[in-house]
């Protein structure tokens, strides 16, 4: 299968050479071609360039783009996706004046989702993720992390890990799996917490990497849930099993969990709501990406992360949904990338670099999406037609999609 794009308006994030990711002021950069044409074969970019290069090929599938832009479609590396039922109940308790941590300390936030996880059968859960993943895929996202975490037990784990690879192995989309093996103390081991690490690290883990069920592990680095020493001790055990971390740290409190991430060379630490000087020196010269979760701030009405600062220090910066029950319930990076400008004080040019190319880093496949490089998947978003890119985060909430491509076929 072919298809040739032709009359490009704006070709967005156009990379010729090998980068990982982009850093600090680089990030004001996004290279772009004007009036171009774009060449996509057995679902992957095989050439573009300027319309006056186009090559002269009888071809069925030619789509006439004038007026449209392309990009990359979303990299969105922080997902939890995969959930049963639904928290609507305690986003009424929290208009009505209750805090997210009020909730969680009566038994409500993780555990509320934990309980249902475990009730719920396999083909439910699919069914109920599917759904998402088509909403988010039909949103312009192209490659995407899911974690487990709500399952807390042996065999609700097992269940997320299976039903992400179900998701994988039926969608165009490029997905990974994180092994979330702390998100929360389940009640059953209030007073045991150490014995419910060694459950995950000992037990559960080894099947996970036995299995291939998962890419990465995570742990939430946070007070009243896991402490740093907990958090060494699930990536220690990671390590041991090659899987690399990516981890929720400072969301609510600075406790020390980024330089745990560092330590233990994470792809990715999350969140980083609350950051203090040391912790933004602590990511310098690393290959640790920090990763904002502007929904989740949105949502719960917590600080947003200090990209400016991250990214004045030098630093790249990656944003992703965090879609979840709880703190984010939207998976839509359109609004994600219009939040960060909005509110993060982040150009547009910043927050496109953070959402593709960025975000690809953040689940270890560079190599394979973020950007329109030669070589790359074909996973890409046809705009309506519009004036500049800047108008995708200023028209927040308007669906500027024309149409999503992932491995070259139209979703
Ligand atoms: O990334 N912070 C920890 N975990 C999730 C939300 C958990 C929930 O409320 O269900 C997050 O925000
Ligand atoms: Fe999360």
């Amino acid at each position: 299968m072919e298809i040739l794009f032709i009359n490009i308006k704006e070709l967005i994030q156009v990379r010729t050479e090998d980068r990982s990711f982009v850093s600090g002021a680089e990030m004001q950069n996004l290279p772009t071609l004007r009036n171009a044409f774009l060449l996509v074969r057995e679902g992957r970019i095989v050439d573009f360039g300027e319309m006056k290069d186009c090559p002269d090929i009888t071809i069925a599938n030619i789509v006439n783009a004038t007026g449209k832009m392309i990009l990359p479609a979303w990299c969105d590396s922080h997902s939890h996706l995969v959930y049963a039922g639904n928290r609507e109940g305690e986003f009424i308790d929290r208009i009505n004046g209750m805090s997210y941590e009020e909730i969680a300390n009566k038994g409500g936030g993780i555990l509320n989702s934990a309980k249902k996880l475990q009730e719920i059968s396999e083909e439910e859960l699919y069914k109920q993720s599917k759904v998402r993943l088509k909403e988010v895929m039909q949103m312009g996202t192209g490659a995407l992390e899911i974690k487990s975490g709500y399952g807390l037990t042996r065999e609700a784990e097992l269940k997320m890990l299976k039903v992400i690879k179900r998701l994988k192995v039926n969608f165009p989309i490029e997905i990974k799996a994180t092994f979330l093996a702390a998100h929360a103390i389940p009640e059953a081991y209030k007073t045991d917490k150490a014995a419910f690490l060694k459950l995950m690290a000992e037990e559960v883990m080894p099947i996970i990497a036995k299995e291939k069920l998962a890419d990465y592990v995570d742990v939430f680095c946070e007070k009243g849930y896991f402490s740093v020493e907990d958090t060494a001790y699930i990536l220690a055990a990671g390590q041991k099993h090659g899987l690399k971390s990516k981890i929720h740290v400072n969301q609510f409190n600075a406790i020390g969990g980024v330089q745990a991430g560092v330590k233990f060379n994470a792809l990715s630490v999350d969140h980083l709501e609350v950051m203090r000087k040391e912790d933004i020196q602590a990511l310098k010269n690393t290959s640790t990406m920090p990763v904002a979760l502007p929904g989740c701030s949105y949502f719960l009405g917590i600080p947003y992360t200090p990209g400016r600062e991250i990214i004045e220090a030098g630093l790249p910066l990656a944003l992703a949904s965090d879609y979840n029950p709880g703190s984010a319930p939207s998976g839509n990076m359109n609004f994600v990338v219009a939040t960060a400008c909005i509110k993060m004080k982040l150009t547009p040019e910043e927050a496109i670099n953070a959402a593709t190319i960025n975000g690809a880093y953040a689940m270890g496949l560079e190599k394979e999406v973020g950007s329109i490089t030669k070589g790359k998947m074909a996973n890409l978003i046809l705009t309506k037609e519009i004036n500049s890119y800047g108008v995708l985060p200023y028209s927040f909430g308007t669906n500027n999609i024309d149409k999503v491509y992932l491995k070259g076929k139209e979703v």
